[in-house]
């Protein structure tokens, strides 16, 4: 297979591209992620693979989706941050451009892509996590993409931390997301804005805002990467919440590498230093085992749209047994 179309749908954008068997992105253009409707984004999904299409030979088109995807790579079952409900995204993009088009779960797309041809080209087991507007995972173990039973591992995000703690979009309390992604370093930056921290007013006017309303994410990492302490404490937060996290997971899958991507990654060595510092304080036999290493996604935001457009050029993984 030559060329496929990879397609990451984000909270805000729409992001897609032409990627070579290499991994690396040829064409590429976007459309804004229409807010609340499934409809308007399988239509706008459709008009960027089609303005792709119209210009080069593609064979095959992935899409990745941030939320729990079956088993055949094609229905959205349930997202915890967006409207999709049992949507049958693939059939539906199919119809429109007339290619197999296959579904799978942003993080595990990312995840893929960095395994392909990021940071763990290298080795045969990896985690990945994604921190953005929600915390996603996905873990290759012996070269495998893993997948589970129904097609939902590995969700990541959803691991409890704080029992009883804040409720989250799937309906469970206490996940990661609630404490690590990008939304809750936005709730807590708010949160001590609203109840009059002076270091707080002084973050929201260093990012030039006076409504806490205002404060986004990537204000918050502009405002820690020039210096200013709140923001640092924000983001250091986080990263303990991630390395505490990825200690467990570790225990887990024993990967060779760990992997942290997505939208907040963008903060890069203050999130990566508190994570490093919290992983490895908290690794279970830590002076006993090997560690695995920690690293950045190399791909950057790239990696869910490479790695959705490597995944759509492989079969579905036929398990063992029936080989
Ligand atoms: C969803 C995952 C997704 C992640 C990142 C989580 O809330 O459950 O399916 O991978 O957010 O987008
Ligand atoms: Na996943
Ligand atoms: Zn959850």
């Amino acid at each position: 297979m030559g060329l496929t179309i990879g397609i990451d749908v984000g909270g805000t954008k729409i992001a897609a591209g032409v990627v070579g068997t290499d991994g690396k992105i040829g064409a590429r253009t976007h459309r804004d992620t229409p807010a609340n409707s499934v409809d308007d984004t399988a239509a706008a999904i459709c008009d960027a693979a089609a303005e792709l299409i119209a210009k080069h030979e593609v064979e095959a088109v992935g899409i990745g989706a941030a939320g729990f995807v079956s088993s055949d790579r094609s229905t959205v079952l349930f997202a915890p941050n967006l409207a999709w409900r049992d949507e049958p995204l693939g059939a539906r993009v199919a119809e429109v451009l007339k290619v197999p088009v296959v579904v799978e779960n942003d993080a595990n797309a990312a995840a893929w892509g960095e395994f392909a041809f990021g940071a763990a080209r290298h080795v045969e087991h990896m985690v990945c996590i994604t921190v953005g507007t929600g915390i996603g995972g996905g873990v290759v173990i012996g070269g495998a993409l893993l997948r589970g039973a129904n097609g939902v591992a590995a969700e990541l995000g959803h691991m409890r931390v704080v029992p009883g703690g804040h409720r989250c979009g799937c309906g469970a309390r206490g996940c990661i997301e609630q404490y690590a992604s990008g939304s809750a370093l936005v709730r807590e930056g708010r949160e001590q804005a609203e109840s009059g921290s002076l270091a707080a007013a002084q973050m929201l006017s260093v990012c030039g805002i006076s409504d806490p309303a205002e404060l986004t994410g990537p204000m918050i990492t502009k405002a820690a990467a020039g210096g200013d302490p709140c923001a640092v404490e924000l983001l250091d937060d986080l990263g303990r919440w991630l390395g505490e996290g990825l200690a467990s997971i570790a225990t887990l899958f024993d990967p060779d590498t760990i992997v942290i991507g997505g939208g907040v990654s963008a903060a890069k060595d203050l999130l990566l230093k508190s994570a490093t510092v919290a992983f490895e304080k908290n690794l279970p036999a830590k002076a006993n085992r090997p560690h695995p290493t920690f690293g950045l996604a190399e791909l950057g935001n790239d990696a869910g749209l490479i790695g959705a457009a490597d995944l759509a050029r492989r079969p579905a993984p036929v398990p063992e047994k029936q080989r």
